[in-house]
Parts: structure tokens; sequence; C-alpha cells
């Protein structure tokens, strides 16, 4: 049983990846695990390309992948046994998501992997790329294939060439799903158009909303706390105080550094207090408050400071520090509700193409921060997100850019 997640899934599933190569299954397949890990789930990345690399080397020519070339389709066969074995192990020991990303091009490699599956008692859901869009293709090729262990020092224009040659050999034998009597989602164009076939219960179906709003237009997410409150000066938790003048000074900085950064139009939300709200104001541009980004709802101990608690609520102070993630202030909220409320906010977030600026709280923000660098659940209470810093986010292909700027707040 996972913890704190919305509905625990009855059975365990395989998300199965299909496409050429440089269609952005190893992309989806990450920033999916790193979503249902974050939501909750055993969530886990099983990739054939790393088991051939280990097993076979980095370094193989395109022919390796010429499907007339017996030692190479070999090779392949064992990685992905391999592979699937390791993933129908660690289904045994209790993971509930696993995501099996391959090219898995054939519909003989597919029937394969479902009775692999079937007979493991693991449902699948198969997840199709498909692109014949060139520049997409060729923007992929170099910001992720070039990086890759397999083109470590090699010119990158022969590096390009073999890559090519490569998804060259995988078109020839590349069979798109067709009419097969499974689950599946295709997305054509990176979202451009979604397919989808007996999607069914909850977690398919989030699955299938994350992954139609995934896209790889490069853009910059900063998340920055309100500047310093009245609430801060005092040490107390929670309430809806308004900004000291060091808050309001750094509302005016907040507004230089965004200026010089944002063009127009970019996405501001902020929380629906007035100390996110006042923060965002001196920006002059049209500002969202949304109500999913309030501050964790303290409860009983709104207005307290921590030495209160503590003093006179000692044992919910103690089951607090004991298990930060989880604990959940007496008719409030625990971070595991925040991860859960912000749940439908990462999906917006995800879609954007523009910039986004988010004016919110401490636990808010460790929450998304934490989805943002993949941090560790129980690490998430623990991030630290000082007062008048931004931190610039820039998702990439394999992961996020970060960077911190402390603006001034002198009055
Ligand atoms: C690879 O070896 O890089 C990918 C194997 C495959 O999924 O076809």
């Amino acid at each position: 049983m996972s913890l704190g997640i919305p509905i625990a899934i009855a059975k365990p599933l395989a998300v199965v990846m299909v496409g050429l190569p440089a269609r952005g299954k190893t992309y989806i397949a990450r920033k999916l695990a790193r979503y249902l890990s974050w939501t909750g789930y055993r969530a886990e990345v099983f990739n054939v390309g790393n088991y051939r690399r280990e097993r076979f080397g980095a370094k193989v020519p395109a022919s390796f992948f010429d499907p007339t070339n017996t030692q190479g389709l070999d090779s392949r066969k064992k990685a992905a046994f391999l592979a699937m074995d390791d993933m129908l192990t660690w289904f045994r020991d209790g993971g509930e998501i696993g995501i099996y990303d391959a090219t898995n091009s054939t519909q003989k490699r597919r029937a394969w992997v479902m009775k692999q599956c079937d007979e493991a008692g693991v449902d699948v859901l198969f997840v199709e790329t498909l692109c014949d869009d060139a520049t997409i293709i060729d923007a992929n090729i170099r910001d992720t294939k070039l990086l890759a262990p397999d083109y470590q020092g090699i010119d990158p224009d022969q590096a390009v060439a073999d890559f090519r040659a490569r998804i060259a050999h995988y078109e020839r034998a590349y069979e798109p799903i067709a009419c097969e009597q499974t689950s599946f989602v295709k997305l054509i164009n990176v979202g451009q158009r979604i397919e989808a076939q007996h999607v069914q219960g909850y977690i398919q179906g989030r699955i299938t909303q994350f992954v139609m709003n995934l896209h790889i237009t490069p853009r910059t997410i900063w998340l920055t706390r309100h500047g310093e409150s009245t609430a801060n000066m005092a040490g107390v938790v929670g309430t809806d105080m308004p900004l000291t003048s060091r808050g309001a000074a750094y509302a005016k900085s907040l507004a230089t550094f965004i200026g010089e950064q944002l063009p127009q139009p970019g996405t501001i939300w902020t929380s629906t207090l007035q100390r996110a709200i006042q923060t965002a104001a001196p920006l002059g541009r049209t500002t969202h408050p949304l109500k999913v980004l309030d501050e964790i709802d303290a409860g009983i101990c709104d207005g307290m400071t921590y030495a209160q608690i503590q003093e006179q609520m000692p044992g919910e102070f103690a089951r607090r520090s004991a298990d930060k993630l989880g604990y959940r202030y007496p008719r409030g909220e625990s971070y595991e509700d925040v991860i859960a409320r912000l749940d439908p906010l990462i999906l917006e977030l995800e879609r954007q193409q523009n910039p986004v600026l988010v004016v919110s709280h401490n636990a808010i923000l460790r929450v998304l921060y934490g989805y943002l660098s993949d941090a560790a659940r129980e690490a998430v209470p623990h991030i630290d997100v000082p007062l008048h810093t931004v931190m610039s986010l820039t998702p990439r292909a394999y992961g996020c850019e970060v960077k911190t700027t402390v603006l001034d707040a002198a009055v």
C-alpha cells in the first residue's frame, strides 16, 4: 500500500513505451516516473538501452541495429529480456508502476511483453510516440542523443549521421500499434493528436492525462516565496498577514528582475493570500491568484510559533518532527495532502509553453521544487526555500537546470 496517494492501485501496471528512436520515449518515461513517485507510487524506469550498453558496450555502430544483423538482434533481445526480468522481480518486491522503456517496435515484441506481464499478473498500458516532423526529430537527436554514452567523444556531425542510420534500420522493421487488443495511448507529433484505447481505471487515466500534457519547448519556471510578512517577523505559522517594508522592497526587486527576464506574455500565479498578492503587485501584470497555491493549512496551530506548539502540544510537535511528510496538523493538512492538492497544478505547469512565475509559500514551493528537481518525496519537507530568493528552473530533456538568485530587500 502506498501512503498518501489519492487511490492505491489494485494491480501492478507496466507502462510500455513504443516508438522509433528520438521520439521522446525516454524523456516521457523519466518524467512519468518522477511524477508518479512524487504523487506517492512506487515507480521505476527499466531502460533496455542501458542494459544493452552495460552488457554489449555503449559504442556499437548503426549496423548493430540492422534487423538482418542476427548477432545484433540476439544481443538486443538479451538486453530486452534482462530488463523485463528485472522489472518483474521489482514488481514481485512491491513495485507498483514499472516503465519499460524500449522501442518495442514490432507486434511480435509487444505480444511477448504482454505475455510476460500477463503471466506475472501485471496490467499493461502501451504509450506510443509517433513523430514525422523532421525538425522535432532533429532537435531531439541533437539535444539528447549526442549527450548519450553511445556518442561520447565522437564528432557531432558523425554522431548525428550514425544515429540517423540507426533510425533507418528501425524504420524498416517498425510496426505502429494497430488493432491490437490492448490498452494504449498514442501521442502524435508531441501531442498534436492523441489516440487512446481501453484506458481503464484511475491510474491509467492519470497517466494518459499526464503524458498528453508534456511538451519539449524549453521555458523557465521561477519560484519565489512572498516577501517578508509581519507573520515572518513574529515567527508564527500560517495566518494572512501583509508584507513588512523589507517584504515590499523585495517585491520591487522582484518586479525589476522579472521585468528583465519574463517576456510578455508570461504566466504569473500567486496564492490568494495577501502577502503573495502584494509581492506580485509591483510587476504590474495580469496575475492569477490560485487557492491551490495557499500555504499548507496549519489547522489549530495557525498563528502559533513553533515554540508555542512545542510547549502547548508536545505530542503534535513530536509527531511532526518524526514524520514531517505524513504529519497532518489537527484540522489542517500534511505535506502529503499538499502534494495531492498540487497534483492538478503540475499538469497545468507541464502544459504551459510560456515562462511561469509562481509567487507562493514555503511548504508549497518545497513541493513544487521537489517535483521539478526530482527530489525524493521524503526530502521534500526539508528543502530549503529562503525568503527573498528566486529559484529559476528550466526543464531540459533529461533533467532540470536550476539557478538561485538572492534579490535585494533592503529598505
Ligand atoms: C538500445 O539498445 O539502445 C534500444 C534497444 C531497443 O529498445 O530497441
